[in-house]
This record gives structure tokens, C-alpha cells and sequence, in this order.
């Protein structure tokens, strides 16, 4: 296994902000883990594993030792009715889903170009176009780091919601996820409600067509991090109760909600927009003027300066709709996780 001392965190997250770490190991086994976890000289030091980087914000040099996840490797089995894949945690999920779609195997599409890997999926569920992950996951293989014994959870024991799971709750640091199981079923069906999907005609629906409408939407509206550094959307979609809504509705027409978990889901982006903050920056950091979920890193920008941008944008919204954003970017302070109020409240 290698590992590096005093390391840039640079190429292994995608918001491409300069940050460092006391040691960044990239593991290839279970073996690895546990061999990592039992060694004196990293015993005792916080630990955070880390796919692609592609939901984080490194805020600070982390005092701890880094996890790259790089296991790999994938299996397929049949039954009558299903297609089983066994997938390494490690592996790259936009590439696992480009794979299915060549060989014919369905049911994955609307999950395309969503950065990381496969092993970090169930984290937050991932979700987008009509499809979550909690839909076709089978099961979750996980390391225990308190008996460093495996075991499989069910997608039921995972605990899947809007963007969450068990791993973020009772589960969190507790586990490495080393694998996903994922069911998919042989007679496919087409989920294709969402907006742009709808207006591909019914005889060509097909995983192919609904994979490639996905990746020009979201080619469309989506900064590539590649090219502009980011986390995809900053916060998530907000939940707030029914009398809110019709309150809210009332004076500001137009406004993009959906009933959800027992109230009405609003969409974030549209509420910054409406708060007149597409392109709006501090120092290098911008709101994306395309899609105002997503805050980027146009221009070298530092942790402080997207930390400011997202005080904005949430006190902003807060003062115009009194809807309170939380972040779904992952915020990695020094030595454990933080997040926005934490770190406003020390200032
Ligand atoms: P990381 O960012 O590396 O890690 C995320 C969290 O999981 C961290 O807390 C980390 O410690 C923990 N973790 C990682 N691996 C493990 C492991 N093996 N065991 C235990 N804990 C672990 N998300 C969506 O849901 N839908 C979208 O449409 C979407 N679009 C995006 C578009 C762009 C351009 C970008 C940059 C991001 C987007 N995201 C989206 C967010 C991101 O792709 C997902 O959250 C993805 O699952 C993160 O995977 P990762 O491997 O990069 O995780
Ligand atoms: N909108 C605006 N202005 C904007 C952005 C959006 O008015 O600047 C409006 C859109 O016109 C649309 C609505 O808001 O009516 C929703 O926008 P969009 O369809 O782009 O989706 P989203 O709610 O912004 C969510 C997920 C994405 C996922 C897409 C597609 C969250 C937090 N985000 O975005 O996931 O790809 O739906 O399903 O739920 C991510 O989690 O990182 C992510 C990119």
C-alpha cells in the first residue's frame, strides 16, 4: 500500500482547492485497512476515507491520515427475472453505469455522471433524474472498525432517505464500505418523468437513450470539475411544512416545490437564483450563474472563501423566504467534521 507523508489533497477531491493532509494512504485490500488501523504509527490519528473527493471541503490541513479508496473489481450473476452486480467499493461509479449501459444491462441510467465511486454511493444515496440509489441497491458490504470483522447489510438496514443513510447517523465512523450489491431487474422500465426525459418518443426509450438525454442534460447544466472546480449542489433541497408553502406561494409566484416527506420540497437552486446570486463570488469562489445550486472554484479560490459564499447564500435565502439551507457538501475540519453554523460560530 502507498503512503505519503505530509501529502496535497489537490488531485483527490474535486472542488480542486490546495489542501494538505499528515498522511494520505491509498488502499487496495480490506488487508490494507486493517493493516492501516492497527499500525502504531496511525493509531491514534483521526481517519477519513475518501472515494473521489466529489462531496467534500477540505476547510483546513487535515491533521489525520486520508483513505483512499481504490478497491476494485466487479462481478455479474443472473437470475431469471434479475441481473446481480457485485461491485468494490472503489470502483468508479460513472463508469460502472456507462459499463451497464454498453452491455445491455438496465436500470442504472438515470444514475449517470454522478462523480465518485461505487463504495460511497449509499453514503448520501445518491440520487438524480427519478432514481436513487436506495431503489436497485441489494445490499451493503461493510468493515467493521471496532471488530474488524465484514458484514452484509440489507438495503432495508441501511436505512436510505433524501440524501441520507445509517452511514451518516449510527453508523458514522464506525464502518468502511468495501462493497455494494446491486439488483436489477431484466425486464426494464423506463423512468423518464422528470422534465427533459419525458420528451424522448416512447419507441426509442431504451437505457441507451435515457442514459445519453441524462448525460447531455447534466453536460447542459452541470459545471464539469474537471474543467471548474466543485462539489455539485452545494445545499440540498429544503423541506418545509405545507402552511410555509402556500404562505411563501402566495407572495412569490412561481415558485419550483413538490410535495415530499410529509410536506413541500422546494427547490434550493430556484430560491438562490430568485435571491438575484447567479455569478456572485467572493474572491475566486462563484455561484454557478448556469445552475445556483452548485458553488464553484473559479479562480483559484481558498476553504474560506466558498465558506463565505455559502454564509451568504444561506443568510441571503434565510432573510428572503425564511427556509433554512443545509449543505450537503461534506465540510473536514483539522481534525473531524464540521460544518457551516460551527464554523460561523467561531469566527
Ligand atoms: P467522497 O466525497 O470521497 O466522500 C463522501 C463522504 O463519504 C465522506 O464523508 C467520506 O468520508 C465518506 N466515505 C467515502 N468512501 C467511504 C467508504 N468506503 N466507507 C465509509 N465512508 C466513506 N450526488 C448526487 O446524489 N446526485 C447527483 O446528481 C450528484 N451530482 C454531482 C455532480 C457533480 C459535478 C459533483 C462534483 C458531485 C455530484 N454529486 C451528486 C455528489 C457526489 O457525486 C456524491 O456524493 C458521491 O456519491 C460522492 O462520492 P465520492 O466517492 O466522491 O465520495
Ligand atoms: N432552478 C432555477 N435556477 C437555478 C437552478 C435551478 O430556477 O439556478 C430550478 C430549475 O429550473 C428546476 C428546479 O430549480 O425547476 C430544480 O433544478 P434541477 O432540475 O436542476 O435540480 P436540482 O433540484 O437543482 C437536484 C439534485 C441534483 C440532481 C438533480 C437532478 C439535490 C440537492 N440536487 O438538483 O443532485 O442531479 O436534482 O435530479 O437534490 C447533487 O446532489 O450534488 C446533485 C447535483
Amino acid at each position: 500500500m502507498e503512503i505519503k507523508k505530509h501529502a496535497s489533497l489537490k488531485a483527490f477531491h474535486t472542488f480542486g482547492i490546495e489542501q494538505t493532509c499528515a498522511y494520505l494512504a491509498v488502499v487496495e485490500s480490506i488487508e490494507d485497512v486493517i493493516q492501516l488501523f492497527n499500525d502504531a504509527t496511525f493509531k491514534d490519528l483521526p481517519k477519513l476515507f475518501l472515494g473521489k473527493g466529489s462531496n467534500m471541503l477540505f476547510t483546513q490541513h487535515y491533521e489525520g491520515v486520508v483513505i483512499i479508496n481504490r478497491l476494485l473489481g466487479k462481478t455479474v450473476t443472473e437470475t431469471e427475472s434479475h441481473y446481480l452486480l457485485h461491485v468494490d467499493g472503489g470502483e468508479d461509479w460513472p463508469a460502472l453505469v456507462e459499463w451497464c449501459v454498453k452491455q445491455g444491462i438496465g436500470g442504472v441510467e438515470n444514475l449517470a455522471l454522478i462523480p465518485g465511486c461505487a463504495g460511497s454511493a449509499p453514503i448520501q444515496n445518491i440520487g438524480a433524474y427519478g432514481l436513487e440509489l436506495q431503489n436497485i441497491c441489494d445490499y451493503v458490504d461493510v468493515l467493521d472498525l471496532t471488530t474488524f470483522e465484514t458484514r452484509r447489510m440489507s438495503s432495508a438496514d441501511c436505512k436510505f432517505g433524501y440524501r441520507d443513510s445509517i452511514f451518516k447517523h449510527a453508523l458514522y465512523e464506525k464502518c468502511f464500505i468495501t462493497a455494494l450489491g446491486l439488483k436489477l431487474p431484466k425486464q426494464w422500465q423506463a423512468i423518464n418523468q422528470y422534465g427533459p426525459l419525458q420528451s424522448i418518443p416512447k419507441d426509442e426509450l431504451s437505457p441507451h437513450s435515457i442514459f445519453e438525454r441524462v448525460c447531455q442534460v447534466r453536460m447542459e447544466k452541470l459545471p464539469d470539475p474537471a474543467k471548474v472546480g466543485n462539489a455539485g449542489s452545494f445545499f440540498k433541497n429544503p423541506v418545509i411544512t405545507q402552511d410555509h408553502y402556500d404562505q411563501l406561494v402566495s407572495q412569490h409566484s412561481g415558485m419550483v416545490a413538490y410535495p415530499a416527506l410529509g410536506g413541500m420540497k422546494v427547490a434550493a437552486g430556484w430560491l438562490i437564483d430568485q435571491c438575484g446570486l447567479k455569478g456572485v463570488s467572493v474572491n475566486g469562489a462563484q455561484v454557478n450563474p448556469l445552475q445556483a445550486l452548485v458553488l464553484t472554484n473559479v479562480n483559484n479560490c481558498s476553504a474560506d472563501d466558498v465558506v463565505e459564499l455559502a454564509s451568504l447564500v444561506k443568510k441571503t435565502v434565510w432573510d428572503k423566504y425564511q427556509i433554512e439551507l443545509e449543505h450537503e457538501v461534506r465540510f473536514m475540519g483539522s481534525k473531524k467534521e464540521t460544518n457551516l453554523a460551527e464554523i460561523e460560530a467561531g469566527r
